[in-house]
């Protein structure tokens, strides 16, 4: 495995592996690796001649009081992780090369980032799509490979590709989650132990829902009700949103049916988790 950390010296290697007729994965990622991150490695390592993981925290994506200072770093323990998955080259960029001095383009995707996460973190699904559209440019990946974890980013990645006929196939993996449930985040190092018990029921109010839904439940307002109920009995939860929305294109949905994304925010303590379920009714 090669570590790269210039976007020119990645951006050469790149072309250099295209020029040999390589197919190139790519996984961005802003670190601190978990097996979720490790899972998108390994699917790629089956598509892809080249596998590309990115390391970059990403100033970009952060809104202002966020976590951007303290969010958790660690490039010895992630490039072992990394190494042990499969991957072929990490780019681990500097802050300074990846925005220097008088830096100036941005990608904006409309509509689908005005809800959910978009609605609670303005400005941060820019940056997301600014970074994400320039890794694109450095690495020039064949397939790039995202998680169902952040699901609202992968389809704002997948509309930003089409939209801007990059000619990208985007990829979207399962939520890997802790044996308990808790979906696997690099923020979760920052939950204390009662909190780490109260981050459960993130999970376990989208099971609750998932069965009541598979039992015929078709009232929205209901199904939000229950959730939220199940949630405000956690000491530490803080509700951000709760939603059910449609799975391909974020719409509200006035019943339930078809393909939806059932999606919360909830705040355990200072820490916003995130988690989701996909159904077909
Ligand atoms: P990060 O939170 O590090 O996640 C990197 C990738 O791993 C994303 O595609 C995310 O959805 C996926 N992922 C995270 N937790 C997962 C889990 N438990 N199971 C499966 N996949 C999981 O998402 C970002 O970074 C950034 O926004 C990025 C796309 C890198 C742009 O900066």
């Amino acid at each position: 495995m090669k570590t790269v950390d210039s976007v020119a010296r990645m951006s050469t290697l790149a072309k250099m592996l295209k020029k040999e007729g390589k197919s190139i994965g790519l996984v961005p990622t802003m670190g601190y690796l978990h097996d979720g991150h490790l899972s998108l490695v390994k699917t790629a390592k089956k598509h892809a001649d080249v596998v590309v993981m990115s390391i970059f925290v990403n100033p970009a994506q952060f809104c202002p009081g966020e976590d951007f200072e303290k969010y958790p770093r660690d490039f010895k323990r992630d490039e072992e992780r990394a190494r042990s998955a499969g991957a072929d080259i990490v780019f681990y960029p500097s802050v300074k090369d990846m925005y220097p001095d008088g830096y100036a383009t941005y990608v904006a995707v409309e509509k689908l980032t005005d809800t959910l996460c978009g609605a609670s973190r303005p400005g941060h699904f820019r940056g997301v799509t600014t970074v994400v559209a320039k890794l694109f440019g450095i690495v020039k990946p064949d397939i790039a490979y995202f998680g169902q974890k952040d699901a609202q980013q992968a389809i704002v990645i997948k509309k930003m590709t089409e939209d801007l006929n990059m000619g990208i196939e985007i990829k979207v993996l399962p939520i890997f989650r802790e044996k308990d449930g808790l979906a696997m985040s690099s923020r979760n190092i920052y939950l204390s132990k009662a909190e780490r018990e109260d981050a459960l029921v993130l999970y376990q109010a989208l099971k609750k829902a998932e069965e009541a839904i598979s039992a015929g439940e078709k009232n929205v307002q209901a199904v939000i009700k229950m959730m939220t109920d199940m949630v405000k009995q956690k000491p530490s939860a803080r509700i951000d949103y709760i939603s059910i929305a449609n799975a391909k294109d974020l719409t509200g949905v006035k019943t339930i049916s078809g393909d939806i994304l059932i999606a919360m925010a909830v705040f355990i303590g200072k820490t916003r988790l995130i988690d989701n379920i996909i159904m077909k009714v």
